[in-house]
């Protein structure tokens, strides 16, 4: 199959006419000879292909050359054309910030992505920002300096500017209509595509049909009624964590997600119907009670998020249904803990997650929930065992505490993997004690 995709490249508007599922990365070294951005990894690991897509930095590898309809794309050789570029340039060369020739253009565009939305960072906001891109043998100490020397002298030029940074704007792309798209997945049976940092990542992605959710207007809205803060399935990570209305619980999980390249691409819908037990934003949505709105062609239905994963990598969508909206509840949530064992933030796998909330009210548990993820083929969400703590006050739920952890011992049986069963259990038990503890009880 072939389409044909409009969107800018480096300021100028292109049409790209071939497979949609192929990676932009692809896109740009084989049919634009834009050899500038790197292949490293093809996994969203490295940070060698990264570019900056409508003012946001993201692996290019992982971007399916048909979700690029209206967007803005800028890689290396447009970013070296840029004033932001000289300075960073000048500042790399004053601190011997030298990156071989993988490296560097992934650690200039992060750079440049970052001052552009940031002018000021600090330290630990440099960090982040290149904490996607990896270096083998250097290390990244004289990068971080370069970064700050290059912040100083573009805020001291432009205080007689006053100009908006070059590439923060965030531009809406043209977008296909949700009723149309409901249509196509019932004719079509393409895979709904919406962030691609899991899908693009399968060898067999462009073999694969895809159906472009990533600009439905709907589906990238964030806004609350008097019950649920109502999430788009569609929004991008970084959506969620800039929005005001995104409760701490889930901002603290996407925020831990991955280096920004990876939340600047990566969906919560996505996130939710890859149907993975490691799923960062599906824990958060599990333990708070969440509803999805799921939509098809013929109608509509809510399914609590409890009920939408029968076994490992399924889930309860039909073929031609599309998770449209995740209903997240407004009250009851802000007294929470969350913990996430990784190997690394920048690219944090779980190797065990875990979520719980505590509602108390006037002494009295209203509400307790707890939810590990990583540990089986499903996140693990046990109501029967959370209701010996609900309806109690604190010193009563102290009275059952041990037959409560005891309970959990039983049910938790970690399934063979990478990282040992018998560490993984621990680190359910510590935290789930911790999480008490940090309650009073
Ligand atoms: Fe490594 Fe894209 S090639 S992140
Ligand atoms: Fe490129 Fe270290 S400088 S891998």
């Amino acid at each position: 199959m072939s389409l044909t995709v409009c969107f800018t490249l480096n300021g100028e508007k292109i049409s790209f006419n071939g497979n949609p599922s192929a990676r932009l990365l692809d896109v740009l070294r084989f049919d634009k000879n834009l050899t500038g951005t790197k292949c490293g990894c093809k996994e969203g690991e490295c940070g060698a292909c990264a570019v900056i897509i409508n003012g946001r930095l993201v692996n290019s590898c992982l971007v399916a050359a048909g979700s690029l309809g209206g967007a803005e794309v800028i890689t290396i050789e447009g970013f070296s054309k840029t004033e932001m570029f000289s300075a960073l340039e000048e500042a790399y060369a004053s601190v011997s910030a030298v990156q071989c020739g993988f490296c560097i253009p992934g650690m200039m565009m992060a750079s440049g992505a970052l001052l552009s939305a940031n002018p000021d960072p600090s330290e630990e906001e440099i960090r982040t920002a290149i904490s996607g891109n990896l270096c083998r043998c250097t290390g990244y100490n004289a990068i971080v300096k370069a970064i700050s020397i290059a912040a100083k002298q573009i805020s001291h030029k432009n205080d007689s500017k006053s100009s908006e940074n070059e590439y923060c704007r965030v531009v809406t792309c043209e977008s296909a209509s949700l009723n149309e798209a409901l249509l196509l997945l019932k004719n079509t049976g393409s895979t709904p595509l919406s962030g691609g940092t899991d899908l693009m990542v399968s060898g067999s992605c462009d073999k694969q049909e895809y159906l472009f959710v990533n600009n439905i207007p709907e589906m990238r809205q964030i806004v609350a009624d008097d019950k649920y803060i109502r999430f788009g399935a569609a929004c991008k990570f970084t959506d969620v964590i800039e929005n005001p209305l995104t409760p701490s619980i889930l901002k603290e999980a996407c925020l831990q997600v991955a280096a920004p390249a990876i939340r600047n691409a990566g969906s919560l819908g996505g996130n939710i119907a890859n149907g993975s037990a490691k799923a960062d934003s599906a824990l958060i949505f599990m333990v708070t009670g969440s509803i999805l709105r799921l939509l098809s062609a013929d109608g509509e239905r809510l399914l609590p998020l409890s009920e939408f994963y029968p076994g490992r990598g399924k889930t309860a969508l039909a073929p031609d249904e599309l998770i449209v909206e995740i209903l997240m509840p407004r009250f009851g949530i802000d007294n929470y803990y969350y913990k996430k064992v990784g190997a690394r933030n920048a690219l944090a796998i779980a190797r065990t997650s875990f979520a719980g909330i505590m509602d108390v009210e006037a002494g009295i548990i209203k509400n307790c929930a707890v939810a590990f993820g990583a540990v089986i083929d499903v996140i693990i969400r046990l109501p029967e065992i959370d209701k010996m703590l609900i309806g109690k006050t604190i010193n009563e739920a102290k009275s059952v505490k041990e037959a409560y952890l005891a309970a959990y011992d039983e049910a938790i049986k970690p399934r063979p993997g990478r990282v040992g069963i018998e560490y993984r259990k621990d680190i359910c038990m510590n935290l789930l004690r911790d999480f008490l503890e940090s309650n009073g009880i």
